[in-house]
């Protein structure tokens, strides 16, 4: 599960201004907040048209299997099917890149109804996934997922399910020699045959999180600022594939709290 956001900025005389690296955006905040955005938002466009990475085109438009073979089938657009004739056996927890934590089976659960629910498109099918054509299509890229401890899982599994088409499990590393434990900032894993990156940025609201406004009650600890991106967000700019998610951290309990 996750924590709560570290507090990690001095004091500020406005309330809503990005906290977290004062030197660098001390009095620029709304500059560098519409420029990160803009270029996030450049950059997805970019991506749309441009991207020499399959992976992403595979997952957004496949050739419908029905009876308009020339449209485009639209994977996001689908429903959760129960399927007992296609296990998943993508990874099993023995894989080097789960957190303790987030290991099922070890942890006691005794069921295995979860591995046979599968994504179905409207329209099409989805291919089944293949690390080594996977691997090979990202080759040279960067592919990174930011937001709470449930991308963090989407990260972990997304790791042991591309290993399982390496050999050598030395030549995958994190970036700075970072465990992979409980962390709070960022993990770069490289897959270092392929010259692929996979990194996980924990951004449980995406937002950027800093000290309260001043004069703030005493259990007010933390300000969530709305108009503002995670101050990492300028490390995903160059990012081929950014799979963000939120939602969990937005409820009254952890938004009072923060
Ligand atoms: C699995 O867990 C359930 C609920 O905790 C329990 O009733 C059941 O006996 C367990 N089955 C096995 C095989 O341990
Ligand atoms: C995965 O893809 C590779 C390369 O495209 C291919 O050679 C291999 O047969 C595929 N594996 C499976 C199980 O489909
Ligand atoms: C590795 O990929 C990066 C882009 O992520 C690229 O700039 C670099 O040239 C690549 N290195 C090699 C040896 O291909
Ligand atoms: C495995 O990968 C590591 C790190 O890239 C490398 O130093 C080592 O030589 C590789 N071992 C083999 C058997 O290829």
């Amino acid at each position: 599960m996750d924590q709560r956001p570290p507090q990690a900025s001095p004091p500020h005389h406005r309330p809503f201004f990005l906290p977290s690296r004062p030197y660098l955006f001390k009095g620029h905040s709304t500059a560098y907040t519409i420029s990160c955005l803009l270029l996030l938002f450049s950059f997805l466009l970019l991506l749309h048209f441009l991207t020499p990475l399959q992976p992403f085109l595979l997952l957004r438009i496949a050739r419908s299997h029905d009876s308009h073979p020339d449209t485009a089938c639209d994977y996001t657009f689908g429903r959760w099917v129960w399927d007992e004739g296609r296990r998943l056996d993508a990874y099993t927890e023995d894989c080097p890149f789960l957190d303790p934590g987030f290991q099922c089976r070890r942890n006691g659960r005794n069921d295995s109804s979860y591995l046979y629910w599968r994504w179905q498109p409207h329209g099409c099918d989805l291919p089944r996934f293949n690390a080594s054509e996977m691997l090979e299509r990202s080759r040279n890229g960067k592919i990174i997922f930011a937001g709470d401890s449930i991308g963090r899982n989407q990260w972990e599994s997304f790791l042991c399910m591309l290993a399982k088409a390496v050999q050598n499990k030395s030549s995958i590393y994190e970036k700075y020699g970072n465990p992979i434990t409980k962390h709070k900032g960022f993990l770069s894993m490289v897959f270092h045959d392929h010259n692929l990156t996979v990194e996980y940025y924990r951004a449980p609201f995406l937002a950027a999180v800093g000290r309260p406004p001043p004069a703030s009650p005493d259990h007010v600890r933390a300000a969530i600022h709305l108009d503002a991106l995670h101050w990492q967000c300028k490390r995903w700019i160059d990012a081929d594939v950014l799979v963000l998610n939120a939602g969990h951290w937005w409820n009254e309990k952890k938004t009072i709290d923060a």
